[in-house]
């Protein structure tokens, strides 16, 4: 290791261990977000490690929350009902467009005015898609250039909506749903392709009644929400970076227990299985409407797919490590229908396909997807993250199976949503 921001990972000949993957960060989230609004102190055990997690808990203290970490290592937040304060500083949103979306749905709902930034990549992100429904249900927002951070949100009493968004996005069903809280009626979301759930799932373990049916989430204004203490599961998205590690080597063998399998997130385990890897799920509990169980991963062979549709939606974060894994399966890897990896922390399409070609292989970059030929044999480099945690964390897993060493600059990106990531890697890998 170099300095803290350029890893060096060599090559392995398997992956066995036990993980504890830090806890879910879409459901930390909403779980900080709600809290902050809901009556009374909550607490969550296996809060998200993730640097992104804390930008949402620092705009919580900023309106007038207090959060602490608790001896047993909880983070409680103290809520004081769904009236929260003016920040007197612009809100810091870092590299987290989770915290900007859906904490722009309650801001909407205050009698207040609210600015809000993030760092160079949030700040080319789209918000348009979030400025919309809100506009409609009568909150006024302005941003630079037709929809780019940072910004600025005048909240009041809102008018419910029937919503049908154009891109399929949890992040905005959270927000629109978040708002309907504070709507006069009952706000309705009809998704093009069904998202995570997250949003639903936590405002029910709030107390909060959410209808649901097909591709349709309702929620009505004025409902109160009561402090909950909730167990966080395992992030899945930062346990695809070890099972796709497990893929690559037919005698790994790997346990992650604790690991959320909510139906909405765990295509990925049928994908993989597809793929080859053998998996298998025991010890299923439900912690607060949220499926949970732990994951047996053994390597097998390492064979391709084609992913498209709502398979990528689905699996839309978890694209950059199977991608970056595509060239060592029998079949190759084809991505279809992933225009939003475009306008994610950086443009992911064109992340990996550069950081494969300075591998060596060969990746056909499209304007939705990739299409990555099998059997190839790649060789270490040198990488940049483009400071994006999953392409830090995807290509620390590709040079696990190169020829020589691979240096990944940008890698303390990682933090972003899993800090003890390439620690874990090393001492699982042999
Ligand atoms: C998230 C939804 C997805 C995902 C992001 C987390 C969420 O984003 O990529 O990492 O917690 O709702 P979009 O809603 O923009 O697809």
């Amino acid at each position: 290791m170099a300095d803290s921001s350029t890893v060096t990972v060599r090559p392995a000949r398997s992956v066995r261990g036990l993980v504890r993957i830090p806890g879910d960060k879409s459901i930390s989230h909403r779980y900080a977000m709600l809290a902050a609004i809901a009556e009374g102190a909550s607490r969550f055990h296996n809060f998200s490690a993730a640097r992104d997690c804390y930008s949402t808990l620092g705009c919580v203290r900023a309106l007038g929350r207090e959060w602490k970490r608790a001896e047993d290592g909880a983070v409680e937040v103290q809520g004081r009902g769904p009236r929260l304060l003016a920040s007197a500083e612009p809100l810091d949103c870092g590299n987290s467009g989770s915290t900007m979306r859906m904490l722009s749905g309650i801001l909407a709902g205050q009698p207040f005015a609210s600015e809000m930034f993030g760092d160079e990549s949030l700040s080319r992100r789209p918000m348009a898609r979030i400025m919309a429904p809100l506009s409609l249900m009568g909150a006024r927002i302005e941003a630079r250039d037709g929809g780019r951070p940072p910004l600025k949100i005048r909240g009041g009493s809102l008018k419910a909506i029937h919503y049908k968004p154009e891109v399929a996005s949890a992040q905005v069903k959270s927000c629109v749903l978040f708002a309907g809280l504070f709507g006069d009626d009952e706000t309705i979301v009809e998704e093009p392709i069904r998202t995570r759930d997250h949003g639903e799932i936590a405002l029910r373990a709030f107390g909060a009644e959410v209808g649901r049916g097909g591709n349709i989430s309702r929620i009505r204004g004025g409902q109160k929400l009561s402090a909950i203490e909730a167990h966080v599961p395992g992030d899945l998205s930062s346990a695809a970076f070890f099972l796709c590690a497990a893929a690559l080597f037919p005698d790994s063998q790997l346990t992650l227990p604790g690991i959320l399998v909510n139906p909405t997130r765990a295509r990925l385990l049928d994908i993989l299985i597809l793929m080859g890897l053998r998996v298998s799920v025991a010890h299923l509990e439900e912690h607060h409407g949220e499926l949970v169980g732990a994951i047996e991963a053994r390597g097998g062979t390492w064979k391709g797919a084609v992913i498209s549709g709502a398979d990528t939606a689905a699996l839309i974060d978890e694209i950059p490590v199977l991608a970056a894994t595509a060239p060592y399966t029998k079949d190759g890897l084809e991505v279809r229908d992933a225009k939003e990896l475009r306008v994610k922390e950086s443009d992911r399409i064109a992340a990996v396909a550069t950081n494969l070609r300075k591998m060596g292989a060969e990746a056909e970059e499209r304007p939705d997807g990739l299409r990555i030929p099998g059997r190839q044999r790649l060789h270490g480099a040198e990488l940049d993250s483009l400071g994006d945690h999953r392409i830090a964390m995807a290509f620390a897993i590709a040079a696990l199976r190169a020829e020589g060493e691979t240096t990944i600059h940008g890698a303390d990106a990682a933090g972003v949503s899993y800090p003890a990531f390439f620690e874990e890697l090393q001492r699982v890998t042999q």
